[in-house]
């Protein structure tokens, strides 16, 4: 399969090695290859006029379409850009920008000089990408001066001054404009990206990069306070981007394949980018939202651009399910032949209605599971092969071997109708190799909690015919609208407000969005406290505010309540699962399963009490 989807400028001489117990995984060792010259290059013979990108922007009338050759020309002037600002083999990149066409060329232009791009999601506030950028170092970022959501502009550019400020590491902030607009432009370090790469050459040398060098990182959330900058590698990951791209979306010549996550996940690196290109496919690059300007965005342009392969999260179906169907059902759609759903589980209520009325009932619905961190999906049916079951991400895909764990004996579950944590016994190619500058979180988070496995931090259920059915996480991050965030550092955002001392964040189910946020707040105990009590809904909003102004407005809390202590137990730890059942509306204590290790049991019922009075 390495050889099959990818040109190698050297053969590797072994396939794989390393253990998860050492977390030194590798693969096609010794092989020499360039991810730009995979996407883009070796299409151009026979594809050098054939559409490779769409660029479908928010208002239905705005489409532009690239073709291999211009990309290559711009990817190339890219690439010479990033030189001559000294940008060398193994230096990260930032890029914040929206998904547009100068965001993929930006990508594209790293890899072809073997420099590790970094996009983080434009979604994410200033002191978010701040974070990011002190934790790799990155003396470059480009961005965009802003970008749009539902009509509105979001100032980027602003928001990256924001987040330099004082940060003496920065060398220089490329600038690429989406629409003209007036912006603050700082000579010795602003450089507008059209202006800069018009003197730039359409020519540019590859570099032959190893296998195992490091093709980009993406932050994650995870269960501690900090993001985790996941790495991964030029062979593996991309022999398994362009594999379970084919196999899954089965890719045929002239499709039109559509994923309309942002660049920002790693859904948009693997299924917007990399899997596509590599088969040298068209993809369109989807910078719109799912209501607007109408509820029938989504349809519409599966009808005018003739998409076959679409590929969204449960969210956006749900969300789109409350509105008429007859929104769906005008539009012609026959040209699908494969939809996706990707984030979350699926209900199957969601399920049929995205088979039924999307699909035709004529289009395999892939339900497809897989993680930042495993680099392509892992779980999911084939086209045409896998008999379906609304809500089941089925099977695994080739060489994945997933097990379920008794998560208090580590024993591995063998039997089927059982359910427990899911993990995977062996390495894959795209599994991520390290955390950034932290090997030993890596190691602590995936692999030494169950020695020899990987632990995805979902439990499942496997069925009677040995499908699996993924439930949700069971660490402590929060999967909202498919966007995955970390309940501490949710927390660690509310306590940075002035009147907060103590929080403890959960998700709880969630009709449309698949979880809500709630967050407990303990507030400072000074005189001002009583007046401040006065006025709860404006400190609410002004707590919510610093969690949007900290990490996104994705992780905007639901519901704040004020409560005078938080479950903990003797070591200081917050009983989370305590929260979430009294959210839910749990009161009595079988509820709250094994209590015994709380400090102070009659919290218990304060909060009780609190949630009942907040409501
Ligand atoms: C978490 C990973 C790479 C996909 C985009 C999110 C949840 C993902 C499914 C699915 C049930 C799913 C899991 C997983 N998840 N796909 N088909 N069914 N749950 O990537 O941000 O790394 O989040 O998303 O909880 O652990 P991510």
């Amino acid at each position: 399969m390495a050889k099959k989807y990818l040109t190698w400028f050297k053969n590797y001489q072994k396939i794989q090695s390393g253990n998860f117990e050492k977390g030194n995984i590798e693969w096609f060792i010794g092989g020499k290859l360039n991810a730009c010259f995979n996407c883009v290059d070796r299409h151009l013979p026979k594809k050098a006029n054939q559409i490779a990108l769409i660029y479908e922007q928010e208002e239905p009338d705005q489409t532009e379409k690239i073709t291999y050759q211009e990309m290559k020309e711009k990817v190339c002037q890219t690439a010479n850009l990033l030189k001559s600002l000294g940008v060398k083999k193994g230096d990260p990149v930032a890029i914040y920008m929206p998904t547009c066409p100068a965001a993929i060329y930006t990508m594209l232009a790293c890899t072809r000089i073997g420099a590790i791009h970094n996009v983080v999601f434009g979604g994410f506030s200033a002191n978010a990408l701040r974070e990011r950028l002190i934790d790799c170092k990155t003396r470059i970022i480009f961005t965009s001066n802003h970008s749009i959501r539902k009509g509105r502009r979001i100032f980027l550019k602003k928001m990256v001054d924001e987040a330099i400020k004082d940060l003496d590491f920065i060398d220089h902030v490329v600038v690429h404009k989406l629409t003209e607009s007036e912006e603050d432009f700082h000579e010795e370090k602003d450089k507008w990206y059209e202006e800069s790469i018009a003197k730039e050459s359409k020519e540019c040398l590859i570099e032959e990069m190893d296998s195992e060098s490091p093709l980009f990182m993406l932050y994650t959330s995870g269960s501690t306070g900090q993001p985790k900058g996941i790495i991964h590698t030029t062979g593996g990951y991309l022999v398994y981007a362009g594999m379970t791209f084919d196999y899954i979306f089965d890719y045929r010549e002239n499709d039109i394949h559509c994923c309309v996550a942002n660049i920002g996940w790693i859904t948009g690196h693997t299924y917007t980018v990399y899997g596509p290109l590599l088969l040298g496919a068209t993809t369109v690059l989807y910078e719109a939202v799912p209501i607007y300007p109408t509820v029938e965005r989504y349809w519409q342009s599966i009808d005018k651009l003739k998409i076959t392969s679409f590929y969204t999260s449960p969210t956006a179906i749900r969300l789109l399910m409350t509105f008429s169907d007859q929104n769906v059902i005008k539009y012609d759609l026959s040209s699908l032949r494969v939809i996706g759903s990707v984030g979350e589980p699926i209900n199957p209520e969601a399920w049929l209605w995205y088979y039924k009325l999307v699909g035709r009932e004529r289009c395999t619905l892939v339900d497809t599971y897989w993680q930042t961190e495993t680099g392509g999906v892992v779980l999911t049916p084939l086209p045409g092969v896998t008999p379906l079951k609304p809500g089941s991400t089925t099977l695994p895909f080739f060489g994945i071997s997933p097990v379920i764990l008794d998560p208090s004996t580590g024993n591995v579950l063998t039997e089927n109708n059982v359910t427990g944590l899911l993990a995977i016994s062996s390495s894959w190619p795209s599994i991520a190799r390290t955390i950034y500058s932290n090997h030993k979180q890596y190691l602590n988070v995936y692999f030494n909690q169950y020695k020899g496995f990987y632990l995805t931090g979902d439990s499942a259920f496997r069925d009677s015919d040995g499908y699996y059915w993924v439930l949700g996480r069971i660490d402590d991050v929060i999967t909202v609208s498919g966007h995955r965030i970390g309940s501490m550092e949710i927390e660690s955002a509310l306590v940075s407000h002035s009147h907060c001392v103590e929080a403890a964040v959960v998700g709880i189910p969630h009709e449309i969005r698949g979880q809500a946020i709630c967050a407990f707040c303990v507030l400072k105990d000074d005189p001002k406290k009583e007046e401040q009590k006065k006025d709860l809904d404006s400190l609410r909003i002004s707590l919510s505010n610093q969690v949007a102004t900290q990490i996104s407005r994705i992780a905007f809390p639901d519901q704040i309540v004020f409560v005078n202590a938080l479950p903990k137990t003797r070591s200081g730890k917050i009983m989370r699962r305590i929260l979430r059942s009294i959210l839910i509306g749990k009161t009595s204590q079988q509820d709250f399963g094994d209590t015994s290790t709380l400090l102070d049991p009659s919290v218990i019922d304060e909060l009780i009490e609190q949630v009942k009075l907040q409501k």
